[in-house]
Parts: structure tokens; sequence; C-alpha cells
């Protein structure tokens, strides 16, 4: 096992039966990396602040991104319909190994994405956090804002080898992607109860102070949609395995990772903005993403997604997620 230390901002704002301290470092086991692989660490803000050949007008553009990463809740009506920041599932700033740190991206794309079917940009797959993840409308291409946040992920890439793929840490998936056979409802039920709902709420809804999200959704309106990445079981779990409970890290067996995950995702949430008019329809179109997911099955006499409701935002799918050929 490999211990790293996470530092949680938790501040006034927790509740009082969740964790008492301010700023408190947990301990984290993640997993070791692989022979071979590549094992970045990723440069922090006061490596920012304190490296004199950058131009202040370029740290002052990267930390405009390193803002809008942490608290992309700024935009909630313009690009966010949710109740999401990147950092929400990004942990430690987007930095983290284990915990999806985003600089992949700038060293590994433009590549073709399966996901799209075509040769994607760091802009587009920043955009497809937008569209899934934040339930939003990305930011334009080669806009002020868009070139924000490229910036801070292409600084996070910071020595990184450029189309370097075997990246240790990469992504949410070191758990496997075959799902147990012996998952259960009840059981993720039961683990969720115990270990989650003092902080996301029973009803998945997370909780706000002062207006503020202070723990997020992770189901309902205000939670990822149906097209998000963290629909599939297997991302979700390993997310939750490496991250969650916020305040014991690694504290779930891989099996209540697995049913607390397969429980989180088979609840409701807004449309995937892909959507047919028919969630089964859409889930044999898109079968190689949903193979993954719950949406279009049935759980509990119901079929997931098959509904209009596409949260607070007032469109389904945003005009700007275009395909891309080279005819
Ligand atoms: C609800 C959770 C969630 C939120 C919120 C979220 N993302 Fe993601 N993001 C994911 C998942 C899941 C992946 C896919 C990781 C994988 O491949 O397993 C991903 C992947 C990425 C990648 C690609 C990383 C790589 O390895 O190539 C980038 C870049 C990224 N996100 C940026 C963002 C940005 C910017 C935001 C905010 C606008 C954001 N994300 C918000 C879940 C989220
Ligand atoms: C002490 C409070 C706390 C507990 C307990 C907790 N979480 Fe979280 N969770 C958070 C916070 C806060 C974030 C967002 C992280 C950030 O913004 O830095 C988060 C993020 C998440 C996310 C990604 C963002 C989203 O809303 O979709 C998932 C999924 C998640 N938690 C699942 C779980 C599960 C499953 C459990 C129980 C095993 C759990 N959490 C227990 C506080 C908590």
């Amino acid at each position: 096992m490999n211990s790293q230390y996470l530092m949680i901002a938790l501040g006034a704002t927790v509740l009082s039966q969740a964790v008492q301290a301010a700023d408190v470092l947990v301990p984290v086991n993640l997993p070791e990396s692989k022979p071979g692989q590549y094992v970045h660490e990723a440069p922090t803000l006061d490596d920012l602040m304190a490296d004199e050949t950058i131009n202040p007008e370029l740290r002052k553009v990267i930390l405009k991104g390193y803002d809008m990463f942490m608290n992309t809740q700024q935009f909630r009506g313009e690009y966010v319909f949710n109740d999401m920041n990147c950092k929400s599932c990004h942990m430690g700033e987007g930095r983290m190994n284990w915990s999806g740190p985003v600089w992949p991206a700038a060293t590994t794309l433009p590549d073709y994405r399966g996901k799209n079917k075509h040769v994607n940009s760091l802009e587009e797959r920043i955009a497809g956090c937008f569209s899934y993840s934040m339930n939003g409308r990305p930011p334009a291409y080669g806009s002020d804002d868009m070139l924000a946040l490229a910036a801070y992920h292409q600084w996070l890439a910071k020595r990184a080898p450029v189309y370097e793929r075997n990246i240790a840490g990469r992504g949410f998936s070191h758990l496997g992607k075959q799902i147990p056979g012996d998952v259960s409802y009840e059981k993720g039920k039961a683990i969720y109860e115990s270990n989650c709902a003092i902080c996301h709420g029973s009803d998945g809804a997370g909780q706000r102070k002062d207006g503020k999200v202070v723990f997020p959704p992770l189901w309902g309106d205000g939670a990822y949609n149906w097209g998000a990445g963290m629909t599939r079981v297997f991302t979700a779990a390993s997310f939750i395995k490496n991250n969650m409970p916020l305040s014991k890290p690694g504290s779930l067996s891989d099996d209540e990772a697995w049913n607390v995950a397969w429980y989180i995702n088979s609840q409701e949430r807004p449309q995937d903005p892909r959507f047919t008019g028919d969630a089964r329809e859409t889930r044999e179109q898109f079968i190689g993403f949903h193979k993954h997911t719950r949406y279009g099955t049935e759980v509990n006499g119901r079929v997931l997604g098959q509904h209009d409701n596409t949260g607070e935002k007032p469109f389904l799918k945003p005009d700007n997620l275009k395909p891309r050929t080279f005819e």
C-alpha cells in the first residue's frame, strides 16, 4: 500500500455528527503503481507562486482556471446546472492519483474517444465533463474561460511525457470492470445508510449550508446525469473505494464499494443528453458505455431513465457538443 495524505478542507461547514476538525489530514491507502508505469507528481499552487520563470499573465490565467475548477458553482445557470464542482469528483484539486487526476488529458489528447467516436482535443474532453458530470453547457471553445481551464490542466501536466499512456493512478477503474455477481441493492442501501447518508443525505440530495453546496448530491436533480462517467458502476466503485467516506477513505472493503456504487447508480438522475426518447433504445445505441450502467434497465418495477426530466437544465443536449469528421 502506498500511503498518501489528502487535505480535506471541511472548515466550519462540517456537521456535528461528522468530522469535527477544520482542515484535517487523513491518511489514504492507495494502490501501488504497476512496474513500467509513468508516475506523475503534479505541481502545486505553491510551486506556481514560487516559479519565477513563469510570465505573470500566464500565472493569472492558470489561477483563474484553478478557481473555476474548485468553485465551478460560480457559473451556475451558465455552464453548470447541478450542484457539482469539478473538484467534487477530481479530488485533491485534480492532482490526486487514483482520484481521476485531470492532467493526462493534456498529454494524451488529441486522441480518438469511443464516447463520441471522433478525435478529441483537451477542450472537448473538458466540455464532456461539463455536459454530463455537471449536467451543463460547456464554455465556448476558444473562449477565455475555456482557455483558463485548459491552462490549469496543462500546467498540472508539467514535465509529463507527451502521448505516454501507461500512467499510474489514471481515471477511476482499479477495481476492474467486472461487477461481482452477488452485488445487491439491499446490501448497498444498508452500507449507504451507515456510511454515507450522514453527509449525502438519505435521499441522496446532499446538503447545503447558507445556500452553498457542502456535500454534493449522489442522485436526483442536483447530481451527475445519466451520461456521466460516474454512472458506470465500476467507475463509482473505484472512486468510492479510494475516496469515500470523505473522513475515512479506504475504509470500505472492495465488496462494500461495489454494493454501494450499485445502489447509488440504481437511483434516478437527470436525463442522458443523448436520449432518443426511449431509455431502452438509448441504452442499446450507446451500449459500449451503458453496458456498465443500469440506465434503461428495470429497477424496482421502473425503467431507469425513462422520463423527460433534464434536472434544472432547460435543454437536453448543449448545442456545442458537435460531431466532428474529417471527410
Ligand atoms: C460527477 C463526477 C465528475 C465531475 C463533477 C467532473 N468529472 Fe471529470 N471525469 C469524471 C470521470 C468519471 C472521468 C473519467 C475517468 C476515467 O476514465 O475513469 C472524468 C475525466 C475527466 C478528464 C479526463 C482525464 C484523463 O485521464 O484523461 C478531464 C480532463 C476532466 N474529467 C475534467 C473535468 C472538469 C474540468 C470538470 C469540471 C468542469 C469535471 N471533470 C467534473 C467525473 C467527473
Ligand atoms: C464526511 C462527509 C462525507 C461522507 C461520510 C461521504 N462523503 Fe462522499 N463526498 C463528500 C464531499 C464533501 C464530496 C465532494 C468532495 C470535494 O468537493 O472535495 C463527496 C463526493 C462524493 C462523490 C462524487 C461527487 C458526487 O456528488 O457525485 C461520490 C460518488 C460520493 N461522494 C460517494 C460517497 C459514498 C458512496 C459514501 C459512503 C461510502 C460517501 N460518499 C461518504 C462528503 C462525504
